[in-house]
């Protein structure tokens, strides 16, 4: 968030938004979005530059400003975290400033080259005050603006040297007035107000002020000032942004102009899943997870994975068995948090275990993780949440970057989930040079166009609204799927429980005829999970003769299916289409109509899919 405002004079004063207060009241409406250390930075009338920053919520930063005030100021810029590098600590807290406290830069994203970047300041004598990429860019910037003495043509200059997402936003104490933002594939949205202009990564920072906005395209700089904003492409040439009037209220506009933080989040899940795959290749296009800091030799020698976790988060575990076995040859087990701690389980410390938590503070895995390393085994924390418990406690974490998650459904972490076990087994596979390591490259490539194709597959929503919003009276559904389509099911089942309110189950299609298809009597809804026709032989074929028996006995059959899928066709009430993937990644995809489906029906109900009765977000006790 960043304000650059005036009042008739051009120094603050009566009448003119106070630079610390608009950022402030901008950073509350984002908090949501990251809370883990917030901080600001203000130039003053004197020409200096005056930086303020907090580990933890918003409320620590407000508490210090309390005790030391900022100096008066019309240009200010501010941001709250979600750690990426480096943890929550007051020193990794945004803004960044330059080696002579001049220059004050924040950062949203993720800088790729940054290690080679700071290995070159490093060794220019430049000293570095925390862990983070965005440091670098602070040095960068300062470096560019002595020789150009202009902070957007620093900010040009060094933008051409970065790789990866990030927006930036930067002050600079020799030019008072000026705010430089810059924008590749983050989001950088402009607030053009009377006598006053902001800048956000959304235009809830700015609602309260204005709802006129540009939003800013790929690759451009803009710079700001009370009465001025100006935009270039990273080329240097002139050119503009989208304009566009907010017509949300400042509520709607926290949730993006959706009618829930669910649904929001749902839209959300291009980015989560790209955001994961971010930063994890090198120049070369091999995967480096550098970041989980267990050491190569242990991951050689590891005979066994167990994942440990509860929910949406165990289900995600059990689609990273078919794909880590499949790839690695590593015998891999999934359990629930809550049974694995109880039991005498066989692991030692060829046992990786590896315990998948969007909160990392669910008791039943932290409980979990502690019986695993107890034991000898090596603990993996696959974790939403920098800094919290559960990665703290395991040996490595592997993160997931689905920024954070509001609504007590999990969706958006769940896909990111989903995508980090693919590269952990990819990973192994890569690592372990079996025979397998060779198509590493291709599945990375397949995985890089799945975010694309969640996109598809919210693009054509609007069958399974309706067909959710014709069946708000159903009193029962059920789910089917093999494969990896059956953990799909059974998150399918469990998002209509948890949102409708609805008996849901969820089998695998192999199962039916040991039992359930005894609840199958006319009209039964049954959604099919479909593996693609393309995949293994038999299983497509096996799950199309299923459909048949359980339309024959009066299911009202509902099948996900792919595109140019026809066989289905003559045996389903209704098919969902999505686009082809290979069955291993088809999860990422077939998920996405069961979110929307238990959402919207919920919705129809006039229910609070935000908050479903009964729930936590986060379960911290046992
Ligand atoms: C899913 O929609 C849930 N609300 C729930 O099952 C959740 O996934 C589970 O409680 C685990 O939470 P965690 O990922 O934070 O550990």
């Amino acid at each position: 968030v960043g304000t650059s405002t005036r009042d008739g004079s051009g120094t603050p004063g009566a009448g003119a938004p106070e630079g610390c207060a608009v950022v402030l009241d901008g950073l509350r409406r984002l908090e949501y979005r990251g809370y883990d250390s917030a901080g600001i930075a203000v130039l003053d009338a004197d020409g200096g530059l005056a930086v303020r920053k907090r580990a933890g919520k918003l409320a620590n930063l407000v508490g210090l400003l309390e005790a030391e005030a900022l100096p008066p100021s019309t240009t200010a810029i501010g941001h709250t975290r979600w750690a990426t590098h480096g943890g929550p600590t007051d020193a990794n807290a945004h803004p960044h400033v330059d080696a002579a406290g001049r220059l004050a830069v924040i950062h949203n994203g993720i800088v790729e080259n940054f290690a080679a970047l700071k290995a070159e300041l490093v060794a220019d004598g430049v000293p570095f005050t925390s862990e983070t990429d965005t440091e670098v860019v602070a040095h960068l910037l300062a470096a560019a603006h002595e020789r150009t003495k202009d902070l957007t043509e620093a900010m040009l200059e060094v933008c051409r040297r970065l790789e990866g997402a990030f927006t930036l936003l930067a002050v600079h104490a020799d030019q008072p007035g000026t705010i430089v933002g810059a924008r590749r594939n983050s989001p950088l949205v402009v607030g053009l107000g009377e006598g006053a202009n902001y800048l956000g990564s959304d235009v809830a920072a700015f609602i309260a002020h204005t709802r006129e906005a540009m939003e800013l395209g790929q690759d451009q700089v803009v710079t700001i000032t009370a009465d001025d904003v100006a935009v270039r492409g990273f080329d240097g040439e002139p050119t503009t942004g989208r304009r566009f009037h907010v017509d949300w209220d400042a509520a709607a506009a926290e949730k993006g102009g959706f009618p829930s933080f669910m649904a929001k989040e749902i839209h959300d899940q291009p980015q989560a899943v790209a955001d994961t795959l971010l930063g994890r290749t090198d120049a070369t296009g091999r995967l480096v997870l550098d970041e989980m800091k267990l050491d190569e030799s242990v991951l050689r020698s590891i005979d066994k994975i167990v994942v440990v976790a509860c929910g949406t988060a165990a289900y995600a575990g059990q689609v990273a068995k078919y794909a880590v076995e499949h790839w690695c040859r590593i015998p891999c087990e999934v359990e629930l948090a809550h049974e694995f701690r109880y039991r005498d389980p066989v692991v030692d410390q060829n046992t990786l275990v590896v315990a998948i938590s969007q909160s990392g503070e669910t008791m039943d895995t932290i409980m979990a993780v502690r019986h695993a390393r107890e034991q000898g085994a090596r603990v993996l924390a696959i974790c939403n949440t920098n800094g919290s418990t559960i990665p703290r406690e395991s040996d490595a974490a592997l993160y997931t970057h689905a920024g954070p998650e509001i609504a007590v459904a999990s969706t958006k972490a769940f896909l990111a989930q989903i995508t980090a076990c693919y590269l952990l087994g990819l990973y192994l596979a890569q690592l372990r040079g079996n025979k397998f390591a060779d198509e590493v490259g291709d599945v990375l490539a397949q995985l890089h166009e799945m975010p694309a194709k969640v996109q598809e597959v919210l693009d054509r929503l609007e069958e399974v609204r309706a067909l959710a919003r014709s069946m708000a009276d159903t009193r029962s559904v059920l789910f089917l799927g093999r494969h990896v389509g059956f953990p799909v099911a059974m998150e399918g089942a469990l998002k209509l429980k948890e949102l409708a309110y609805i008996h849901a189950e969820g089998f695998a299609a192999g199962e039916l005829k040991h039992g359930p298809i005894a609840l199958v009597e006319e009209g039964q809804p049954v959604f099919v999970v479909v593996p693609s026709p393309r995949g293994r032989d038999s299983l497509h074929a096996k799950i199309v003769s299923n459909i048949q028996e359980i339309r024959a006995r009066g299911a009202r059959t509902i099948a996900i299916a792919e595109d140019g899928d026809e066989a289905v066709e003559p045996y389903a009430d209704t098919v969902l289409r999505v686009p082809q993937s290979s069955t291993l990644l088809s999860p990422l995809l077939s998920v996405v109509p069961l979110q929307v489906f238990a959402c919207e029906l919920a919705t129809a109900k006039g229910l609070d899919v935000d908050q479903p009765r009964n729930l936590a977000k986060s379960v911290t006790v046992e």
